[in-house]
C-alpha cells in the first residue's frame, strides 16, 4: 500500500494506473477509522480496480469553537486497518499541502446548505465542498463513496458535482450501526458509559415516529415535538435540532403527504451526534 503525502505523488500514481486502464475509487475520510468508513472502503474495493483513501482532518470545515484540535486521530491504526483491507493508496496530506499560503477559493452551494447542520455550523459545508472538490480533482476518481449518516453532506456533494460537471460518480452508502442501533461515529469515543445509553435516544426516536405514523399522525410539527420530548427525557441530552424535511430539497415539511427525512443533531455530553432516517 502506498502512503502519499504530496498532491503531485497522488497525481502520478493515478496517472500511471489510469494508463493501465484501471478504474479509481476514492473514499474521503478524516481518519480515526471505524466500521462505517470501512464499509465505504469495502464498496470501493468491490467496484474499482484501485482504491484511494484520503485521511485529512480538514480545518476549513470546523468552526472556531468546534473540535478541530481535539478531533481524534490515530494514523498508525488507520494505516494497518487499510493495509489489511487491501487498499492501494492512502493520501494523507499536511494542512499546508491542501491550503498553501494565498489559498483564496471556496465552493459555496446555496439552498441545500441553508438548513439542518448548515444553519448550526456556519461555513461547515463550504469547507466540506471545497476540500471534496480538491480531493476529486487530485485523484480524478471514477467513483467516490460517502455515508448516508451525513445525509446533508451527501446531498451537497451530489449537487456541486453535478453543477461543476465533475466527472466522478457519487455513491451513497447506508448508515452502519452498532448492534444496539447507535450510528457508528468517530465522535462516539467522547461518550461516557452513561452518555452512551442516552446516545441511543436518537435511534430509538425512530420508533416513536413510526408509531405516530401508524396511528395516522400526519402533522410534522406534532411528530417533531414528540421526538423532542422523547430525546429530552434522556440524561445529558441537549437538542441542536430535530427536523422533518423533504429528502431531496431538505426543505421544511409541515404536513406529511409523502416520503420525508427525519434529521437529528443532539449533544450528548460534549459529543455532537447526528442521525437520520427516511420514512
Ligand atoms: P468522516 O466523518 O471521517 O467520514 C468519512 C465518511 O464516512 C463520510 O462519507 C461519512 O458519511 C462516512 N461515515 C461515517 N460514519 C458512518 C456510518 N456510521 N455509516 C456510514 N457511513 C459513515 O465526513 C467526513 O469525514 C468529511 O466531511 C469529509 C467528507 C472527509 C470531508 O472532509
Amino acid at each position: 500500500m502506498k502512503i502519499l503525502h504530496k498532491i503531485k505523488d497522488v497525481r502520478n500514481f493515478v496517472k500511471e494506473e489510469k494508463g493501465k486502464n484501471k478504474s479509481i475509487g476514492l473514499v474521503p475520510t478524516m481518519g480515526f477509522l471505524h466500521q462505517g468508513h470501512l464499509e465505504l472502503v469495502n464498496k470501493s474495493l468491490a467496484d474499482n480496480d484501485i482504491t484511494v483513501v484520503s485521511i485529512f482532518v480538514n480545518p476549513a470545515q470546523f468552526g472556531p469553537n468546534e473540535d478541530f484540535e481535539s478531533y481524534p486521530r490515530d494514523f498508525n491504526r488507520d494505516i494497518s486497518l487499510l493495509k489489511e483491507k487491501g487498499v492501494d493508496c492512502v493520501f494523507a496530506p499536511p494542512v499546508d499541502e491542501m491550503y498553501p499560503e494565498n489559498f483564496a477559493t471556496k465552493v459555496v452551494v446555496r439552498g441545500l446548505t441553508e438548513t439542518l447542520c448548515g444553519n448550526k455550523r456556519p461555513g461547515h459545508f463550504e469547507g466540506v465542498a471545497t476540500v471534496v472538490t480538491k480531493l476529486l480533482n487530485i485523484t480524478d476518481a471514477d467513483r467516490a463513496y460517502f455515508g448516508k449518516k451525513d445525509y446533508q453532506q451527501l446531498k451537497v456533494i451530489e449537487r456541486f458535482v453535478k453543477d461543476l460537471n465533475i466527472n466522478t460518480k457519487i455513491k451513497g452508502i447506508p448508515i452502519v450501526r452498532e448492534k444496539d442501533g447507535l450510528a457508528v461515529s468517530s465522535r462516539n469515543i467522547y461518550l461516557s458509559d452513561d452518555e452512551r445509553k442516552s446516545a441511543l435516544s436518537l435511534v430509538k426516536s425512530f420508533d416513536v415516529v413510526q408509531n405516530l405514523l401508524d396511528e395516522g399522525e400526519r402533522d410534522a410539527d406534532v411528530i417533531r415535538e414528540r421526538v423532542i420530548d422523547f430525546i429530552s427525557g434522556f440524561k445529558n441530552t441537549n437538542i441542536d435540532y430535530v427536523s422533518i424535511v423533504d429528502p431531496e430539497t431538505l426543505e421544511y415539511k409541515g404536513l406529511i403527504e409523502d416520503k420525508f427525512l427525519l434529521a437529528l443533531a443532539v449533544y450528548v455530553g460534549k459529543a455532537r451526534l447526528i442521525d437520520n432516517k427516511i420514512f
